[in-house]
């Protein structure tokens, strides 16, 4: 009998997809469902797998994975989709295809399942991330191919008594981790109509955050955040204070129009208080530390990486490529960054760090300057030596524009190439 690892959420879709998946296909169905740190208790999810119908079902708690295999490699590149999109959602997904191949193998499964409809980037992510691990392993999305609509789904599983999962219908789409909250759908598809206050539930609006800014210290070490105020404690604890710290004070809600992989534009909107504020405090102390030209490369590869963790190609060299570069300069990327957080707002107040290239003795307009002025003279004597040369080049160009137009038969006979030849004045 074939086996299916199905990614199990306890929602009705994925609930459905147990006996779907059973009759479709003559499988025996394991559910696995995964703590990625979306904040809910997920022990009802195994018993509920099992009244539906699966052969077996797991919880699996991979929030330490999560947070430093794929949230920090992500803040340390920077990876901001399309400007803003901190990735929370397209993150989660190739670490949910690898547990769920990786079970397959110890249970000798030959197929993996998943919820995702057809017209999403989930889908591409986890199929892609799957075939990446296991290109043997085949790949199921029910909800891709069944036709059912909600209605549909329910009479589908009351039809067969299995238990209706009972969620308040929400108006929204919404997935969520530790790194952010995605939400989509309902009013919301309208891109003019602004985000209803009930689409939130990770931050506050401004309204309702505390009249008195919060300062939050960020200790980093080789490009890894380790300390809020003073307080060190591991990544997924670290992640989580910072979301609640941000929450409260309204900041992390983005709304934008996005570019998805399967080419549709569509309005999204997120709640990412802690990955709003990791990323400024990250991308602030790499400025201090590293130097200019490599702090423009990485922004350039920053977007890369961006775009391939949304495109779903996470399991790729290019993308461990990356890595290898961003790697090379996080053991600088060490001290501290304080922030501002008030109504909405995240705001850098300052930074240091013992590896800061910041010199106040060059950069100072007080006593104790170092830098030596004498020297700028010939510097920008050669730095604008190009300038000045197009400029006197210009001034000709100019002139024997002027004497054309004065006598323009004059012109084209005695200089034959004339000022469309590209010779004016000295010719070799
Ligand atoms: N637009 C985001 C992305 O592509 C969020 C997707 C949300 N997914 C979901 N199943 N609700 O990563």
């Amino acid at each position: 009998m074939e086996r299916i690892v199905l990614a199990y959420s306890g929602g009705l879709d994925t609930s459905v997809a147990i006996p779907w998946l059973a009759e479709t296909y003559g499988a025996e169905v394991v559910a696995v469902t995964m703590d990625l740190g979306q904040g809910e208790n997920l022990d009802f999810a195994r018993e509920r797998a099992l009244a539906t119908g699966a052969a077996s079902a797991h919880v699996v708690d991979v929030r330490e994975e999560f947070a430093a295999g794929y949230i920090l490699p992500a803040l340390q590149a920077g990876a901001l989709y399309e400007d803003r999109y901190p990735l929370a959602t397209a993150l989660g997904r190739p670490l949910i295809a690898k547990t769920l191949v990786e079970i397959a193998h110890r249970e000798g499964a030959g197929a993996i399942a998943h919820g995702c409809t057809g017209k999403g980037n989930d889908q591409v992510r986890l199929d892609v991330s799957a075939r990446a691990l296991d290109p043997a392993i085949k790949v199921y999305a029910p909800a891709r191919v069944w036709g059912m609509t909600r209605s549909d789904e329910i009479e589908y599983a009351r039809a067969r008594s299995i238990p209706v999962p009972v969620t308040r219908e929400s108006p929204y789409s919404t997935d969520e981790n530790l790194w952010g909250r995605s939400i989509e759908c309902g009013i919301l598809e309208d891109p003019w109509a602004e985000a209803p206050e009930d689409a939130f539930a990770l931050t506050r609006s401004g309204r309702g955050c505390p009249d008195v800014p919060a300062y939050l210290e960020l200790a980093f070490e080789s490009g890894v955040p380790v300390a809020v105020n003073g307080v060190r404690m591991p990544l997924t604890e670290l992640i989580h204070s910072v979301a609640t710290i941000a929450g409260v004070h309204g900041v992390g809600r983005i709304d934008m129009v996005e570019n998805r992989l399967v080419g549709i534009k569509s309005r999204e909107v997120y709640e990412a208080p802690a990955a709003v504020v990791l990323h400024a405090a990250h991308r602030e102390l790499e400025s201090l530390v590293v130097p200019r030209d490599l702090v423009r490369l990485k922004r350039e590869l920053g977007v890369r990486y961006a775009d391939l963790v949304y495109n779903g190609l996470w399991f790729t060299p290019m993308r461990q490529a990356i890595d290898a570069f961003v790697a090379t300069m996080q053991p600088q990327v060490t001290g501290e960054v304080r922030l501002r957080l008030s109504r909405g707002d995240c705001r850098v107040a300052g930074r240091r760090s013992p590896f800061a290239l910041y010199d106040h003795s060059l950069a100072t307009y007080e006593k104790g300057d170092t830098f030596d002025h004498a020297a700028a003279e010939g510097f920008i004597k050669l730095w604008g030596l190009p300038v000045e040369t197009v400029a006197r080049q210009s001034a000709l160009l100019a002139r024997a524009g002027a004497s054309a137009v004065a006598a323009p038969r004059q012109a084209t006979e005695s200089a034959p190439l004339g000022v469309a030849g590209g010779c004016v004045g000295r010719c070799a």
